[in-house]
């Protein structure tokens, strides 16, 4: 595997998933294959979990890590080619990553979009642009559209605790007080849609996203409707896609509730986290018996080790 951005990437999501069970068991018995190898981590926005989870990942593979917090650390880049950078910007991101690429084996990106602008942040000017310059294996930590590093440890996270075959698994638009991207729901969707799971979108009118994301997927606008015999439900705000980046005034009673699970199989809650208590989801879900997040948070090593490991077997 030379990139990883999305589930296009991805021959077989269910041997990938398997892959990272696998290593979930046997996290250290690949050291050999990142012997004398550096994963780049390029940071141009806030993380805890996929920071930490790569890295482990990588240590566990035997690479050797480094992290650039860009947005802080790094010169203020320039993306757009033939102006005269007589502004604010110092360097162009033509030298930036083509530089980067010389010190490591594989790059990770996190880019989110500006949320200002849906066709500049669809086009994944950014992303597209490292990958294009820095010449070496790319694996996306998160960009203006997509997070496939935390779609596959969400897949690896139903296969592992799922208790029949083809679980519902419902994703539900949550209500929050900022203007959140569109990547996660969307990597998440495009992702159930090529899994072995009944796949249901909830969210109130207002909040369709893109359908290069859902095709497959069935959606309603009613919560209840859309939970009932759920096994697993996936929490997660979003903004609106049209008009973009908005968000659209009430729906606060879409925060799920012990009420609102009881109409569903039983169903173990996700969240990608980092989540805001009360707003997205309340208490007595986070510190109950039905939340996975946790977990599904720990799964984030085994998926990344998983994409990591393909890697370094391409390179
Ligand atoms: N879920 C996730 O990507 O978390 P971070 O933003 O903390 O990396």
């Amino acid at each position: 595997m030379k990139l990883f951005t999305s589930v296009h990437d991805v021959t077989n999501i269910n041997a990938l998933a398997a892959e990272a069970l696998q290593l979930k068991q046997n996290p250290y018995g690949h050291q050999h294959l990142g012997e004398n190898k550096t994963l780049g981590l390029v940071f141009l926005n806030p993380s805890l979990r996929t920071r930490m989870s790569t890295q482990k990942a990588a240590l566990n593979l035997g690479m050797n890590v480094m992290v650039l917090n860009m947005d802080k650390e790094g010169w203020a880049l320039e993306l757009q080619d033939g102006v005269v950078m007589n502004g604010s910007t110092v360097e162009h991101i033509r030298e930036a990553a083509a530089v980067l690429g010389q010190y490591v084996d594989i790059i990770g990106v996190r880019s989110f979009p500006g949320l200002k602008n849906r066709e500049e942040d669809y086009n994944e000017e950014i992303f597209n642009k490292f990958v294009k310059y820095c010449g070496v294996p790319v694996v996306s930590l998160e960009s203006a559209t997509r997070h496939p590093l935390q779609s596959l440890a969400d897949l690896v996270t139903i296969t592992e605790l799922k208790t029949k075959p083809r679980p519902k698994v419902v994703l539900t638009w949550a209500p929050h007080i900022k203007p959140l991207p569109q990547a996660v729901p969307n990597s998440f969707a495009e992702w159930m849609c090529k899994a072995d799971v009944d796949f249901t979108i909830a969210h109130p009118k207002g909040y369709e996203l893109s359908t290069d994301f859902t095709n497959g997927a069935t959606i309603i606008h009613n919560q209840d409707e859309a939970l009932a015999d759920a096994d697993f439900i996936y929490v997660k705000n979003w903004s609106a896609f049209e008009p973009y980046g908005k968000i659209l005034p009430g729906n606060d009673d879409w925060m799920l509730t012990n009420e609102k699970l009881r109409v569903t199989n039983d169903a173990k809650v996700m969240h990608c986290l980092p989540v805001r208590r009360n707003l997205e989801l309340s208490d007595e879900i986070l510190d109950g018996p039905s939340s996975i997040v946790v977990h599904e948070a720990g799964n984030r090593v085994w998926a990344a080790q998983a994409v990591l490991k393909q890697m370094l077997e391409s390179l």
